[in-house]
């Protein structure tokens, strides 16, 4: 969502004429566009802005921007705290770039010295923004923004406030000129695409939206993140199951493996429940690659809790996991639980998860070796030098020695080595 974020700021400031710099300070306006999902992704942000204040100072013209939750979540205090910042912008206005960076200084009716735009701006989801994509293979196309969950660990309702639905239309046309742009694939972007829709005038829902989709030619592929499991309907797994386009494989968070956790973290489903979706997914998708979220050290998470995460992951055996130390947020509800779990407890338990899973990840990508599969040629790897590298519908990394001339078409891959984050194959 935020990598995305940035490709709509970069699209602003390309529309409008200007260039990216080399890096070596030689920029007139530096946006730092932040995340708040957990603490550390914060200290990164405060140290990249500390080093700023140097490059201010040798260039009093350089224009300082922050946008997105770090933004949203600090507003004024920014200021306050960092005085050599110009401006301040949230996720949902990111469109004031455009007033903003007009004729390279501050509007006049903006009498001020430091600039802010934080407010809830309810036209964002019918905006239009210009959009500056890396690559030309793979595009990040937003359904919808916000989040109504209210997950008791997670700050992004706060930040990015309540969930909205882009019209369809708006998504079909963007979908449209990616395709005639020569994009192939395109990823749907939401906190919760299950709930896309509900709150539109239009009569649809996240599976219509992937049927309406599918129709455009150009476009041979179609994923999209995140499914939150409570929302995850039936109808959704026979929308991927007829439409080849859709890509098998589903991101579904889980977070956790014991039903009191669950519901102190307000997931609204247990872990039963959770189940029978997979299984549902499975039995209709044999093919499908499975892959989820997992918060270690909730608060009140207790061994014999953690235990049941583990169970869950050998249970299922998901193609891969992100797994994330619980970190405290402004404004949760978990900031309110008693009994938080130490760090080193966390760091221990993060480490075992990170193990289990590493082994079955390891163990599914060897059933690959000896199978052809298809992918969808991206470009030159950047981990394996003097290869090109895809992705299959289950979105595994293979890498392989082609041409140039296969980039951005699907084609057929012998493989014969699988590792744990890649696979390494031959064209057949
Ligand atoms: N601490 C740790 N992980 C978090 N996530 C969200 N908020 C937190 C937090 N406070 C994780 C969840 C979510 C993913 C995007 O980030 O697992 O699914
Ligand atoms: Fe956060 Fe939960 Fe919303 Fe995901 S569904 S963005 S974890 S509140």
């Amino acid at each position: 969502m935020n990598v995305h974020d940035s490709e709509k700021i970069a699209g602003i400031f390309a529309e409008s004429g200007h260039v990216e710099s080399t890096g070596k300070g030689d920029a007139d306006m530096i946006v730092l566009n932040t995340c708040s999902i957990r603490e550390k992704a914060e200290h990164k942000f405060y140290s990249d802005l500390g080093r700023l204040k140097k490059a201010k100072a040798n260039n009093p013209n350089l224009k300082i921007a922050v946008a997105g939750c770090i933004a949203q979540q600090e507003g004024e205090n920014l200021f306050k705290r960092f005085p050599y910042i110009d401006f301040v912008f949230g996720p949902n206005n990111i469109d004031s770039l455009q007033d903003l960076i007009a004729g390279g200084s501050l509007p006049a009716t903006l009498n001020r010295q430091h600039s802010i735009f934080i407010d809830v701006n309810t036209e964002y989801p019918s905006m239009i923004l210009p959009v500056k994509r890396a690559g030309g293979v793979r595009a990040w196309v937003s359904i919808m923004y916000g989040c109504d969950n209210f997950c008791a660990y997670c700050v992004v309702p706060y930040t990015r406030g309540r969930e909205r639905s882009r019209p369809s239309t708006d998504i079909y046309k963007e979908a449209e000129s990616l395709a005639a742009e020569g994009f192939k694939e395109i990823n749907l972007l939401g906190q919760n695409v299950n709930s896309y829709g509900k709150k539109l005038d239009e009569d649809l829902d996240f599976p219509d939206l992937l049927y309406k989709l599918h129709e455009i030619e150009g476009i041979e592929r179609i994923r999209f993140v995140t499914s939150h499991p409570k929302d995850f309907s039936e109808k959704l797994i026979i929308a991927m199951r007829d439409l080849p386009k859709v890509c098998k494989h589903m991101h579904l968070p889980v977070q956790a493996g014991s039903d009191k956790v669950l519901a102190l973290m307000n997931r609204k489903y247990t872990y039963n429940k959770y189940k029978e979706k997979i299984d549902l997914l499975m039995n209709n998708l044999p093919e499908i690659a499975i892959t989820t979220d997992i918060i270690v050290g909730f608060p009140g998470e207790t061994d014999e809790d953690f235990r049941l995460t583990m169970k869950a992951l050998s249970e299922i055996e998901y193609d891969g996991i992100f797994a994330f130390k619980y970190s405290k947020r402004p404004g949760t509800k978990a900031l309110e639980l008693s009994d938080h779990v130490d760090e080193d407890k966390k760091s221990a338990r993060l480490s075992e998860v990170q193990r289990l899973q590493e082994n079955i990840t390891y163990n599914k990508n060897k059933l690959l070796e000896g199978r052809t599969v298809e992918i969808l040629v991206e470009g030159a790897s950047n981990a394996d030098k003097g290869k090109l590298t895809g992705r299959t519908t289950t979105n595994k990394i293979v890498n392989y020695y082609g041409g140039s001339s296969d980039i951005g078409n699907l084609i057929n891959v012998k493989i014969l080595d699988a590792k744990m984050h890649s696979l390494y194959g031959e064209k057949t």
